[in-house]
C-alpha cells in the first residue's frame, strides 16, 4: 500500500477520531505494554503519544517493511518493531503478557480471523483487552453509498480497458473475504475466551481526498480487482473516483466501522461476567 497514501487517510480528522476512540476505550495507563498489529503508518502509535500519559511502550507488527521503516521513524512510543501479521507473531514476537491489543482497520486483512483471534489472546495478559476497529464487516456500506461505489468500480474498469489493460476481473470472492459477520466475530473472540466489554458503531462519511486515499489504496484495490497489478487499478480507482465526485454528493458515502473491545478472562472474570 502506498504509504503516501495511506498517511493522508490517517490525517483525516473522522479517520483519526475513530482512532481516538479506540485508545480512549482502551484507558491505558502509564507503564501498559502495548501491542499494535497492522501498525501501518502508525496511527495507534501516534495516538497514544498525543492522548496518553508518558511512559507507555508500543510494539508494533506490519508485513510491509515499508510501512514499518515509516512507523518507526516517525513515532516515539514505539520502542519495538517486527516484520509480521497475525499470522506469524506468536512465533516472531520475544514478549507475551501485553495489557492492550489494538487492531486498527487490520483484522478483516489475516488470512482466518478466527485464528487471528486465538493468537491475539496467547499474546495478552489475562485480563487484557483487546481493541479493534474495522470497516469491513457485514452492514458497513451504507445504502447509499452501494450505487456510488458500484460506479466507482465501473469507471475504473474502464478506463483500464481504455488504457489497453488487459484480464481485469471484478473479484466479488475476494471482496466479500475482506468482510466479515458480526456474529461470527463474536463468536471467535467467545471461543478464544474474550468477553466483549463494548461493540459499537462510527459512522464515518466520505469526502473526496478521503474517498481517494481509501478507494485507490492498495489494500482496496486487491480487494476487488484480480488480473491486475494493484498499482495499475488503484491510480484508475482514484481517476474514476474523481469523475464520480464530479456529479455526485460523496456526502451521502457513508462507511460504518465497527468498533469491538473484548477483555481476555482469567477464570475469575468469567465467571463473573457468566452470571449476569
Ligand atoms: C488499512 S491499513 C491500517 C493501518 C493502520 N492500523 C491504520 O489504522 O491506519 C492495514 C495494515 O494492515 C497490514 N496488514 C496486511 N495484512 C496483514 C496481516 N495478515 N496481519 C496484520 N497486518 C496486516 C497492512 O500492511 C497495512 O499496513
Amino acid at each position: 500500500m502506498s504509504i503516501a497514501a495511506w498517511e493522508k487517510v490517517d490525517d483525516h480528522p473522522g479517520y483519526r477520531g475513530m482512532c481516538e476512540a479506540m485508545v480512549e476505550r482502551a484507558g491505558l495507563t502509564a507503564g501498559c505494554r502495548v501491542l499494535d498489529v497492522g501498525t501501518g503508518t502508525g496511527i495507534v502509535p501516534s495516538v497514544i503519544e498525543k492522548c496518553c500519559p508518558a511512559g507507555i511502550a508500543v510494539t508494533a507488527l506490519d508485513p510491509d517493511e515499508g510501512m514499518l521503516a515509516f512507523t518507526r521513524a516517525n513515532r516515539r512510543t514505539v520502542d519495538a518493531t517486527y516484520r509480521c501479521g497475525f499470522e506469524e507473531m506468536t512465533d516472531v514476537v520475544p514478549e507475551r503478557g501485553f495489557d492492550r491489543v489494538f487492531a486498527a482497520n487490520s483484522l478483516h486483512l489475516a488470512e482466518s480471523i478466527a485464528d487471528a483471534v486465538r493468537s491475539v489472546a496467547t499474546m495478552l495478559a489475562p485480563g487484557g483487552l483487546f481493541v479493534m476497529l474495522s470497516g469491513y464487516f457485514d452492514g458497513a456500506v451504507s445504502a447509499r453509498a452501494v450505487p456510488v461505489y458500484a460506479k466507482v468500480l465501473r469507471g475504473a474498469m474502464k478506463r483500464m480497458a481504455h488504457a489497453g489493460v488487459t484480464g481485469v476481473r471484478l473479484d466479488r470472492v475476494a471482496a466479500e473475504r475482506l468482510q466479515f459477520r458480526r456474529v461470527d466475530l463474536r463468536s471467535w473472540l467467545g471461543a478464544a475466551g474474550f468477553t466483549t466489554l463494548a461493540e459499537e458503531v462510527l459512522a464515518l462519511s466520505f469526502d473526496q481526498e478521503l474517498a481517494e486515499a481509501t478507494v485507490g489504496s492498495e489494500m482496496f484495490a486487491s480487494g476487488v480487482f484480480t488480473g491486475v497489478d494493484p498499482e495499475v487499478a488503484g491510480p484508475a480507482l482514484i481517476e474514476s473516483v474523481r469523475e464520480v465526485a464530479a456529479k455526485t454528493d460523496l456526502a451521502d458515502v457513508r462507511r460504518d466501522y465497527l468498533l469491538v473491545v473484548a477483555r481476555l478472562d482469567d477464570g475469575r472474570t468469567q465467571g463473573r461476567e457468566n452470571e449476569r
